[in-house]
């Protein structure tokens, strides 16, 4: 069974197939199985656009969508995340969409469960369907990602979303730089620039925001020191390249990583990335599905 816990469960062919697919979708191409599909979405953690996106995308292709609340669920009989997967399987989940607050949480189910997880977030760890719409993104405004200059600049060690783009960026020829205090960097030998340099060296400046739930210590910096030192303030702005571009994955915290006038500034991305998202997470959909239903025929199974 082929899951999508990173990037790195696809091959550079499947990656480029699922953006075709997504600018597909975004086109107004329509897919949709043969028989009924039901997918699970299971969020331990909060999510506005994932959530929802990845709902939208399931509901454009026809499927149906089983809603878990996880402060409604067994959950909170201490039934285990193992347990309430295997249980969407024997009801007929056809694909479980899971963000889990414990990095690698798919180790512990990816033996034994027989339909396709996709990864919405695993803690610290991995957020692959978001790298792909960053990618998305970053192809329909440059096309090619050799030698590009993206700067993923803010909370470095404890982004899953910095993590999984880094590592696919570097896959597709990019330059990857990171900018931001050097504490929250995950190793001291990372390719590092300040943000004066980054505004303008970079071709794409991805910005992050604090993610203090995953900090143990409460941070003594200021929002409006942190704001001057490592965010992109309106002056700074002005200095970044004519074709380059402003990314988030948002949610965004005005005023601390980004100006508040910059959010919805011409060189801003961050609302196409989030209209992206829809179209990538319907391809990554059909690409789960898919290799599920090849599988079933391969192994002599029903296929759907
Ligand atoms: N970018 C992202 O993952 O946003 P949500 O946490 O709202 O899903």
């Amino acid at each position: 069974m082929k899951h999508l816990r990173s990037v790195d469960d696809l091959s550079t062919w499947e990656i480029e197939q699922l953006l075709h697919d997504a600018t597909m979708f975004a086109k107004g191409e329509q897919w949709a199985p043969a028989a009924q599909t039901f997918i699970a979405n299971l969020f331990f953690e909060p999510s506005t656009r994932t959530k929802m996106s990845f709902e939208a995308a399931e509901r454009k292709l026809g499927l149906e969508v089983l809603q878990f609340e996880a402060s409604m669920s067994s959950t909170q009989k201490g039934e285990t995340l193992y347990d309430s997967v295997k249980t969407l399987e024997a009801i007929g989940a056809n694909a479980v969409v899971i963000r889990h607050q414990q990095d690698r949480y798919f180790e512990d189910l990816v033996e034994n469960i027989q339909i396709p997880i996709i990864n919405a977030g695993d803690g610290c760890g991995h957020h692959p369907t978001q790298s792909l719409l960053d990618l998305l993104t970053i192809q329909q405004e440059f096309i090619v990602l050799q030698g590009l200059t993206v700067v993923i600049a803010g909370d470095i060690r404890h982004s899953r979303v910095a993590r999984s783009n880094a590592s696919l960026l570097k896959r597709m020829g990019a330059n990857v730089y990171f900018s931001g205090p050097e504490e929250w960097f995950q190793h001291n030998d990372e390719p590092y620039m300040t943000m004066d340099e980054a505004v303008e060296k970079a071709d794409v400046l991805m910005l992050l925001r604090i993610q203090h739930e995953r900090h143990q210590e409460k941070s003594t910096v200021t929002t409006a020191a942190y704001h001057q030192r490592y965010g992109l303030t309106v002056e700074r702005e002005k200095k970044m390249k004519p074709t380059s571009i402003i990314m988030h994955p948002a949610p965004v915290n005005r005023g601390v990583e980004i100006a508040h006038e910059l959010v919805e500034c011409s060189r801003s991305r961050i609302f196409k990335q989030m209209n992206n998202g829809v179209y990538v997470r319907m391809a990554v959909l059909k690409w789960a599905l898919e290799q599920q239903k090849e599988e079933k025929v391969d192994g002599y199974s029903i296929s759907g």
